[in-house]
């Protein structure tokens, strides 16, 4: 949901290399444009935005070449406004002294940019990001220019989740202010930066400023000073050593993202179940289940998470005995807010750790005075700074939108608590990686095969059933994603109860069957088939599965219980290649972003 990075340094420099590779590593958050701004220490501010990719962008505006002493690059995802050059950050204010840009939404925009009009001001375009800019600029005319409290008195009118940077081309020094949404801050020999997201400092610096809601870091070359909004106050925090991982985003030979994760499966399993076993904290997450009693367990997510909770409580429910109930961020609100006590357990699940809409889930969650456990891959996010327990997903960064590893290891982890709640031997599950490995091995021409056949057609099926019902949906989902094909996933004994009526000579239709089920999809098929669909099993080779579809995607035979994960594999091959032969980007599909930091 928008990226943003400041920097600063003690002499002046081509900054523009340094702004591209932090926007590079934060593509993620959003594509629609592309942004940059350098000053100079005679404070002349070089402005450099437009609609579009990084790379063109980049290349079109040779924006590598832009100097300065401090600098500021934004990505944006549209949520305030179209994409266009006017809305694209950073913006200036009226009078050009001023430079700025955010992430998140400023939710009385409309509003506080009529009064900006009426009083004067020169509004160039509907972004927020651009009202974050004009209401410190209101403030800083009005107080005799100083910076700080502007910003202060901002942030009393800006309502929402946001987090900008700000600098004034007298004042030498660049400001930054979080409210909900990510901000942290790097200090290194010379500079200081200060971005959305620690990717795009840790090639830079290790040594890491954490920033919480509600406070202002103001960045030197040599200084990083916090600040309490509320009343001013300076807070003393020290810089923390990051020994963690420098992700640095390369594709290491892979064409895309997306297919370098999905071949990252195995590696990243692996590595879960190692931590998993080893972990205080999962100690800690199952006694926390536990502890609910005969409760239900609520398992909370949105998009691809979500799905990893339903499959979760599948494994809880098959395996443990336990009743979990799987819902989406928002409906925990609506259905189960008020409802929810203190004896209640939530696991809130998230790859970024930064969705709203489990955020506020979350809080609600601790209003009622429930207990919130998370499971998120980004260490340092939101969630886990709000979680009682938490157990991290391993995975490393996952660069491109559509989730894979991701859910992979979000399925992984809740066979392994769901074997834990039973008292089960979690040793079989160690088998997952090299199953993993095989599965992808061995479907990956067929997946190519049944791409060709999908390419072209516009509408089509995934069914599941039981255990497969998530995988579905997951398939559906990462499907239409990546090829802005309409795909939808659903309980493959469902499809007779009305959609059947969509099928017609070649219509496709994918089952997805774990071992046990095939009697069962047999019939689901011959729905489809006898209507003249086209259908297409993905299953660990069966003969009489085999002998009832027109296409086989062939999977290495494995446990019941493992099944459903390397299942996932092969719909993750259909839809990135699917993704290429239409010519789409699947790292970066259109109107999405990673982290929506949004209602
Ligand atoms: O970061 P989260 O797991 O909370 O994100 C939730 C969804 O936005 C996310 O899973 C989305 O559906 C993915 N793009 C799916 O690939």
């Amino acid at each position: 949901m928008c990226g943003i990075f400041g920097i600063i340094t003690d002499n002046e420099q081509v900054l523009g290399t340094t702004l591209v590779d932090a926007a590079r590593r934060l593509a993620y958050r959003g594509y629609d444009s592309v942004g940059c701004a350098t000053l100079t220490r005679d404070g002349t501010i070089d402005l450099r935005k437009d609609v579009g990719r990084l790379d063109d962008v980049s290349a079109r505006l040779d924006l590598p070449a832009m100097r300065g002493s401090r600098g500021i690059a934004q990505l944006r995802w549209a949520t305030f406004g179209a994409p266009s050059y006017a809305n694209a950050q950073p913006h200036l204010d009226s009078d050009g002294d001023m430079v700025g840009a955010h992430n998140g939404n400023v939710v009385n925009n409309v509003q506080l940019r009529e009064m900006f009009i009426r009083e004067g001001l020169v509004v160039r375009g509907t972004n927020d990001g651009e009202t974050c800019v004009h209401a410190v600029e209101r403030h800083f005319d009005r107080n005799g220019g100083r910076m700080l409290e502007a910003i202060r008195a901002a942030y009393a009118d800006l309502e929402g989740d946001y987090a900008f940077v700000i600098t004034h081309r007298d004042d030498h020094r660049l400001f930054a202010i979080k409210k909900g949404s990510g901000l942290v801050a790097g200090i290194g020999d010379g500079f200081a930066c200060v971005s959305s997201d620690l990717p795009s400092i840790l090639p830079l610096t290790r040594r890491i400023v954490r920033i919480y809601d509600g406070e202002i870091v103001v960045l030197t070359p040599h200084a990083l000073e916090l600040y309490r909004v509320e009343d001013g106050a300076p807070i003393h925090r020290e810089a923390e050593w990051y020994d963690g991982p420098v992700e640095v985003a390369e594709k290491e030979g892979y064409p895309h993202f997306m297919l370098k994760e999905i071949h990252q499966q195995p590696t990243v399993a692996r590595e879960l179940l190692h931590l998993l076993d080893r972990s205080p904290h999962a100690d800690r997450f199952l006694e926390a289940i536990a502890a609910c009693g005969e409760r239900p367990v609520y398992l909370v997510g949105c998009g691809t998470s979500y799905h990893a909770c339903l499959l979760g409580a599948y494994y809880f429910g098959q395996i443990a005995g336990r009743i979990a109930v799987p819902i989406l961020g928002p409906q925990f609100i609506e259905q189960c807010g008020t409802a929810v006590g203190p004896d209640d357990v939530g696991v809130f699940v998230s790859q970024s750790g930064e969705t709203k809409d489990i955020l506020n889930a979350v809080k609600v969650m601790r209003r009622q005075g429930g207990r919130v456990l998370g499971v998120f891959n980004v260490i340092g996010s939101s969630l886990m700074h709000h979680s009682d327990v938490y157990l991290p997903l391993a995975c490393g960064y996952e660069i491109s939108v559509p989730a894979t590893k991701t859910f992979v290891n979000q399925a992984v982890l809740f066979l392994y608590l769901a074997y834990r709640l039973a008292g089960r031997d979690v040793r079989p599950l160690h088998a997952l990686p090299d199953l993993l490995a095989r599965t992808l091995g061995e479907s990956e021409p067929y997946a190519r095969n049944v791409a060709a056949y999908l390419q072209h057609w516009n509408a089509l099926n995934y069914l599941g059933y039981g255990v497969t019902h998530a995988i579905a949906l997951e398939a559906a989902l990462k499907l239409k994603e990546v090829t802005y094909t309409h795909c939808e996933g659903m309980l493959s004994s469902e499809f007779k109860h009305g959609p059947l009526s969509v099928v017609h000579d070649g219509y496709p239709v994918l089952f997805i069957t774990a071992p046990g089920d095939e009697a069962m999809m047999i019939n689901h098929v011959n729905e489809v088939t006898t209507r003249g669909g086209h259908a297409i099993a993905i299953a660990a080779e069966h003969p009489a599965l085999r002998a009832n579809v027109h296409d086989y995607v062939p999977v290495p035979v494995s446990e019941r219980d493992l099944a459903p994960i390397a299942l996932t594999i092969p719909a993750q091959l259909i839809a990135y290649h699917l993704s290429v032969a239409r010519g789409t980007d699947p790292d970066f599909p259109r109107n999405l972003s990673k982290t929506l930091t949004v209602d």
